[in-house]
């Protein structure tokens, strides 16, 4: 995740000691007790890359419980991500001077099926698969750019943003997404920001898509 994002963005991408490190107890308080094992693992090695990035950036021992929207509730002064996919955890942390927002998301990489994909991408966003010569790739790149968005709408905004409220423009050369919410969105949150920037990388297991919103 390093690589997309600006540098003084704190990033931390989890080890195998990660997924079974000590919580604290608030957080071991938020995590409920009937949590599956894969559950409690992810949730663990995300806590556990934030706090190393948080340090990072001189916050030390806060707790990361979620909120109502089930985003972390990030310490004062700060805002972050955290993503986990099998075998893929990572957070990343910035200053509230400098970022509104930061947005990280990891995925297998999977072909996503056709009848799935129209919930994903909108037609126009389907099209531009279509003409790509390895179009069946392409929607799993929407995806997991659009959650990005979503990871730096909601803490901005606090509502809903639908994958049908955003359109993608994919730079397949530099690796770059612009993502602008569309005029009906816009209409009923005002103040709402109208685009959003990020990278991605898409390697043949691993799509990785990530984001920042200046402050
Ligand atoms: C919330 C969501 C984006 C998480 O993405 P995911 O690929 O399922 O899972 P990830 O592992 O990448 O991310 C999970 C982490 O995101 C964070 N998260 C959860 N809700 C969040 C929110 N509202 N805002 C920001 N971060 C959030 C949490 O840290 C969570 O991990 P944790 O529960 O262990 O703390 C996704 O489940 C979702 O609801 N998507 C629908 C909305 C959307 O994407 N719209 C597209 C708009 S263009």
């Amino acid at each position: 995740m390093r690589d997309l994002l600006p540098e003084w963005v704190a990033v931390e991408v989890a080890g195998e000691a990660d997924y079974t490190a000590e919580l604290l107890p608030d957080e071991a308080a938020a995590l409920s007790v009937r949590a599956v094992s894969n559950r409690r693992r992810e949730f663990t090695a995300g806590r556990s890359c934030a706090r190393r990035a948080l340090a990072r950036l001189g916050v030390h021992g806060k707790p990361l419980v979620p909120s109502e929207h089930r985003a972390p509730v990030w310490p004062q002064g700060t805002t972050g991500s955290i993503t986990h996919t099998a075998g893929y955890c990572a957070a990343a942390v910035a200053l509230s001077t400098d970022v509104r927002a930061v947005g990280i998301d990891a995925e297998r990489r999977t072909i996503l099926p056709q009848n799935v994909r129209p919930a994903i991408c909108l037609p126009e966003e389907l099209a531009w698969c279509a003409r790509r010569p390895d179009e069946d790739w392409w929607p799993a790149v929407h995806f997991s750019a659009k959650e990005v968005v979503y990871k730096l709408w909601s803490p901005i905004m606090g509502t809903w943003l639908d994958f049908m409220d955003a359109r993608l423009t994919i730079d397949v050369v530099r690796q770059e997404f612009e993502a602008e919410i569309l005029p009906e969105k816009l209409a009923k949150e005002p103040g709402a920001p109208k685009l959003f920037r990020g990278r991605f990388h898409a390697a043949p297991d691993l799509v990785r898509s990530a984001g920042v919103v200046i402050a």
